[in-house]
C-alpha cells in the first residue's frame, strides 16, 4: 500500500499561491508538504491539463469551457493574477510539468481526475499513458466520477486509486471492494466518529478534504483518519508536525 501523508496540500499551497499551478506545488513543497492534490482534465486537444473548474473564469483571464480551448491557447492564458500581482504571467500546467516538478522536490500526489466536460475515457487513457512514464512517483488517484476509478483501474491494474465522496452510502464496503479502491476520501463535514470507526476498523485508509482548521483535523486523526487534505499546508504542518494517531496511519 502506498504510504499517505498525514497533509496534502489542496490544489497545492491555494492559501498562499494561485491553486493548480507549479507556484502553488513548490511553496506546498517549501512548506514540508509531502504531497499535494491536484485537478487534471483535458484540453480540446487531449493534452491533460490542471485546472479545477469546468470553465476559465475564475482562475484564469480566458472565458468559456476548459475542454473547448486546445493547449496552445491554454497556455497563453494568465493563471495567476486572479490571486495576486505577484503571480501573474503564471500558467496553467500540464500534467506532465506537474510530474516534472514533483520529481525534481521529491514529492507525491493526489491525483482527482476531473472529467469537466471531456470524455471520461479519453482522459483515464491520457493520464495512464503520462504516468506509465513517471512510475516511480508516489500517485494516488482519485474521482467523484466512478466510472473513470474504473477505467483508471483497468488501464493500470496497480495504480493506487481513492474513491471520492461527497457523504458515504451505507453499503460503501461492497461499493469500495467492487471498485478495488485503497483509500477513502470524504468530505470531513459528512464524517463522525462513529462512521469513522467503522471505516477504520475495515482497515481503510481514510482521507479527508477540504481541512483548513488545525483543531478540527487534530479531532480526525484522533477518529483514525489517515490524512488531510488541506489548502494551509504551513499551518497544518506547524499545529500537527506528525500523525498523532497510530491507529491512522496506513504504514
Ligand atoms: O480531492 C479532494 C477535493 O479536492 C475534492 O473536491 O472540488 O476541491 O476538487 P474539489
Ligand atoms: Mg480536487
Amino acid at each position: 500500500m502506498i504510504e499517505i501523508p498525514h497533509i496534502v496540500a489542496h490544489r497545492g499551497a491555494s492559501i498562499e499561491a494561485p491553486e493548480n499551478t507549479i507556484a502553488a506545488f513548490r511553496v506546498a513543497g517549501a512548506r514540508q508538504a509531502k504531497w499535494i492534490e491536484c485537478d487534471v482534465t483535458l484540453s480540446a486537444d487531449n493534452q491533460c491539463v490542471l485546472i479545477h473548474d469546468d470553465t476559465l473564469e475564475r482562475t484564469t483571464n480566458g472565458t468559456g469551457p476548459i475542454h473547448k480551448q486546445p493547449l496552445s491557447v491554454l497556455r497563453e492564458l494568465d493563471a495567476g493574477s486572479w490571486f495576486s500581482d505577484i503571480y501573474k504571467g503564471e500558467r496553467i500546467p500540464t500534467l506532465s510539468d506537474t510530474l516534472e516538478t514533483l520529481f525534481f522536490m521529491d514529492m507525491g500526489a493526489n491525483l482527482e481526475i476531473k472529467p469537466s466536460g471531456c470524455d471520461p475515457v479519453r482522459l483515464c487513457q491520457e493520464v495512464a499513458k503520462e504516468l506509465d512514464r513517471a512510475k516511480k512517483l508516489p500517485i494516488l488517484l482519485s474521482s467523484f466520477d466512478d466510472s473513470a476509478v474504473a477505467e483508471i483501474r483497468r488501464l493500470l491494474p496497480g495504480m493506487p486509486c481513492g474513491w471520492l465522496l461527497e457523504t458515504l452510502p451505507d453499503n460503501w464496503h461492497d461499493g469500495y471492494t467492487q471498485l478495488g479502491a485503497s483509500a477513502l476520501h470524504i468530505d470531513h463535514k459528512a464524517l463522525d466518529a462513529e462512521k469513522a470507526a467503522e471505516i477504520v476498523a475495515a482497515n481503510v485508509p481514510l482521507v479527508c478534504y477540504t481541512v483548513n482548521d488545525p483543531a478540527r483535523a487534530k479531532e480526525l486523526f484522533g477518529w483514525g483518519v489517515t490524512s488531510v487534505i488541506t489548502d494551509d499546508p504551513a499551518k497544518m504542518i506547524a499545529a500537527i508536525p506528525r500523525h498523532p494517531n497510530p491507529q491512522g496511519r496506513n504504514k
